[in-house]
C-alpha cells in the first residue's frame, strides 16, 4: 500500500526511480512523484494515476540529478489528486518527503501546528511540517536532522517508512521506519532504497532490511544505520533469492496470466517442501497440549484458510475458528496458552493480519505464520514460519500464492493429526498428479463460452456446499475485483432463505459440485434455480450431472480433498478472461492495491 523508492549513485537518477517506481505499482497506483536534488535545488514533479503519466510528464526533461526519491500511491487521506501526491515539502522546499504507512494522529498534531498552511489533505504533510519546525533556527547537519526526525517520530502514532532528501545534500537520503516496510539495496558506488525487492533487483541483489524505529542515512558510498537512541548500528547485508526475470512479463499478456499458469510450480514447490518439513513434524509433536486452532487472514488468504478449517475438522475432529484478521483483532478472541493460531498472509505485511498476530502472541498462543514473503514482518514476530513457495507474486489480485497456502495447509494437515488414528488420504503424489494436469490443461476454450454468459451481467452468483462453498467464495472475490461485476457466493442450502430472491430468467449461477456427499443436496439448489429461469454453470467432475447444467466445465477426477486446487485453475482463469474481455488491466483493478499496509 504505496511504494517508496530512493537513489542515490553515478546514474541518472530520474530513470532509475521511474524503473522502480513501475516495479511498486502493484502497491498503489492513484498518483506517483519524484524528488530530484539538482544543482542545490529541488525539482519536485507529480502526476495523478500510474507511473506511464508521471514518465510521459518527465519524457523530455533534462536533469542531471544522480540523488533523489519516488512514490507511488494507494489514496488514504485526501482524495487522488496531485496536490496529494508525495512528495511533500515544507514551507521553502529545503526538503521532501515519501511516506508509506499511516500516520493515526494525524489530525491532532495538524491542530497543534496552529497557523500552518498546508497544500495537501494527506498526513504525509503534517510530518513535513513538524519535521520543518524542529529543524528551526538549527544548522542543517546529519546530526541535527537525525535528531529532529526522531523527535517527529516519537509524537507520531501509527506506520511509516519515511524517504527524505534535502537541497543542501546532493547525495544524501535519509530514513525512518516503524511497522511499514523499508529496505536498503546496497550496489558499488550506489545505494537505493525501497518498499520492497523488486523495486531494486535490477541493479542489486543484496539488501539490508531496516528494522522497525531505526534511521539510516544513505549516500552513495556508504550506508549507516542508527538504533532507536540515534547510536550507529552494524547491520547484516543478506543476499535476495528472487531472479530479475522473475518478475518481468516474460511474453505473457499480464502477471495475472503468468501467475495462473505457475500454479503448478507454486503447488508443487510448496507441498515438496512442507510435507518434508523435520521441523514442523517436531514442533506438532510437542504441541500436543493445543484444544483449539483458530485461523485468522484477509481476502483471498481468508479463503485458502477457509479450504484448511475444512481439511482440520475432517481429519482431527476440532473446531477451527476463522476470522478476518479484521475482526478478529477486536473481538477479543478466546485464546489462550493453549490455542493454535494459523496467520495466512501473502504479503507477510496485511496490517490488519499483522495486528492479529501481535494479539494472539500477547495471550500466549502458539503462532504460525504461513508466507510467501520470508523476512517479512509476519516472519519476525511468529513463533514459526511455514513459508511458501510461489515466487513474487505481482498481479494485486492472488492467483499461485492462494494454490501454494493451500498446498502449504495440506502439508500442515497432515502434520498436525499424524499421531491421531485417522487415516489422511492424500499424499504428496496426488498433490504431484495435480500440478502435471495444471501444467497440461488449458480452459480457454470453454471458459471463453462462460465470460460470453456473464460479460454483460450485473451479478454473478456461485453456490457450493461443505467446501465448494469456500471455493466459490474465492472464485466470487476473484471474478469481482478484477472485473467489477457484483459477485456473491452463496452456501448451496441457504438459497431459499432470502438470497433465491434475487434470482430471474436473466441470471447465471455458477455452480461449483466436487464432493459427492452433498452431491444430491446441491442438485435440490439447482432445480429451485433452473425453475425461476436462471441458466446454471457448472464445474464439476459428475459428467453424470452435465444435463443438469446450460453449460459444463469439466473438472478431472482427483483426490476430492484436492478439488479446491483443481477449481482454482479454471475458476481463476474465468476472472483473468473476463477482466479482459471486458478491456480491463487484470493485473491493477481500481481502488485496490496488493500489500494492505493500512488498517
Ligand atoms: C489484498 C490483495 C489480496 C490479498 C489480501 C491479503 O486485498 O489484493 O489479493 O489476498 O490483500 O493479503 P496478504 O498479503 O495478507 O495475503
Amino acid at each position: 500500500m504505496c511504494g517508496i523508492v530512493g537513489y542515490t549513485g553515478f546514474r541518472l537518477a530520474v530513470p532509475v526511480l521511474l524503473d522502480a517506481l513501475a516495479n511498486l505499482e502493484y502497491r498503489g497506483y492513484d498518483s506517483a512523484g519524484i524528488a530530484v536534488v539538482e544543482c542545490g535545488k529541488l525539482k519536485i514533479f507529480k502526476k495523478t494515476g500510474k507511473i506511464n503519466n508521471l514518465k510521459e510528464l518527465l519524457k523530455n526533461k533534462i536533469l542531471s540529478s544522480s540523488c533523489g526519491i519516488g512514490h507511488t500511491r494507494w489514496a488514504t487521506h485526501g482524495v487522488p489528486e496531485e496536490r496529494n501526491a508525495h512528495p511533500h515539502i515544507n514551507d521553502d522546499c529545503s526538503f521532501a518527503i515519501v511516506h508509506n504507512g499511516i500516520i493515526e494522529n494525524y489530525d491532532l498534531l495538524k491542530k497543534k501546528l496552529n497557523n500552518q498552511f498546508f497544500r495537501s489533505q494527506t498526513d504525509t504533510e503534517v510530518v513535513a511540517h513538524l519535521l520543518n519546525k524542529q529543524l528551526l533556527n538549527k544548522a542543517l547537519t546529519e546530526t541535527n536532522i537525525l535528531k529532529s526526525l526522531k523527535l517527529v517520530c516519537d509524537d507520531l502514532k501509527g506506520s511509516f517508512a519515511f524517504a527524505i532528501v534535502f537541497n543542501k545534500f546532493k547525495d544524501k537520503i535519509f530514513v525512518a521506519k516503524r511497522s511499514s516496510p523499508l529496505i536498503i539495496g546496497v550496489g558499488k558506488n550506489e545505494n537505493f532504497i525501497a518498499s520492497d525487492i523488486p523495486a531494486i533487483l535490477k541493479w542489486t541483489n543484496k539488501v539490508i532490511d531496516l528494522k522497525d524505529n531505526e534511521f539510516g542515512i544513505i549516500s552513495a558510498q556508504k550506508v549507516e544505520i542508527f538504533d532507536c537512541n540515534l547510536k550507529i548500528k552494524k547491520f547484516k547485508i543478506r543476499e535476495e533469492n528472487i531472479k530479475a526475470e522473475q518478475i518481468i512479463l516474460n511474453g505473457f499478456d499480464c502477471f495475472m496470466h503468468k501467475e495462473i499458469e505457475q500454479g503448478a510450480e507454486a503447488i508443487q514447490e510448496t507441498a515438496n517442501k512442507v510435507f518434508n518439513n523435520t521441523l514442523l513434524e517436531q514442533l506438532v509433536n510437542k504441541k500436543q497440549n493445543i484444544n483449539k486452532i483458530h485461523i485468522c487472514a484477509c481476502g483471498t488468504a481468508l479463503h485458502a484458510g477457509l479450504i484448511a478449517k475444512f481439511l482440520i475438522e475432517k481429519y482431527c475432529r476440532k473446531d477451527v475458528i476463522i476470522d478476518f484478521a479484521s475482526e478478529f483483532r477486536y473481538k477479543n478472541p478466546i485464546i489462550n496458552s493453549n490455542s493454535l493460531c494459523l496467520f495466512i498472509s501473502q504479503s507477510g505485511e496485511t496490517a490488519d493480519t499483522i495486528a492479529g498476530l501481535e494479539l494472539a502472541k500477547s495471550k500466549g498462543a502458539f503462532c504460525i505464520a504461513i508466507t510467501n514473503v520470508l523476512g517479512s514482518r509476519i516472519t519476525q514476530i511468529a513463533d514459526f514460519v511455514i513459508p511458501t513457495f510461489a515466487g513474487p507474486e505481482i498481479a494485486v489480485a492472488s492467483t499461485k500464492a492462494y494454490v501454494a497456502q493451500i498446498s502449504a495447509l495440506l502439508g500442515f494437515t497432515k502434520f498436525l493429526f499424524k499421531k491421531e488414528d485417522i487415516e489422511i488420504d492424500y499424499n504428496l503424489q496426488d498433490i504431484y498428479n495435480i500440478c502435471d494436469w495444471w501444467k497440461n490443461t488449458n480452459f480457454d476454450e470453454v471458459i471463453l463460452k462462460v465470460v460470453k454468459m456473464i460479460k454483460d451481467l450485473d451479478s454473478v452468483f456461485f453456490i457450493g456446499r461443505s467446501v465448494d462453498y469456500y471455493v466459490a467464495q474465492e472464485a466470487a472475490l476473484k471474478l469481482k475485483e478484477i472485473t467489477y461485476i457484483h459477485c456473491e457466493a452463496f452456501a448451496g442450502g441457504e438459497l431459499k432463505h432470502g438470497s433465491l430472491a434475487l434470482i430471474n430468467d436473466k441470471s447465471v449461477v455458477i455452480v461449483i459440485l466436487t464432493q459427492s456427499e452433498i452431491l444430491e443436496k446441491t442438485l435440490n439448489a439447482i432445480h429451485e434455480i433452473k425453475s425461476r429461469g436462471a441458466k446454471i454453470v457448472m464445474f464439476s467432475q459428475f459428467l453424470q450431472l452435465k444435463d443438469f447444467a446450460d453449460l459444463f466445465v469439466r473438472l478431472p477426477n482427483k483426490n476430492q480433498n484436492l478439488m479446491p486446487l483443481v477449481c482454482a485453475k479454471p475458476l481463476q482463469t474465468l476472472a483473468y478472461l473476463t477482466s479482459k474481455t471486458k478491456g480491463f488491466d487484470p493485473d491493477k483493478p481500481r481502488n485496490l492495491a496488493k500489500s494492505v499496509t493500512v488498517e
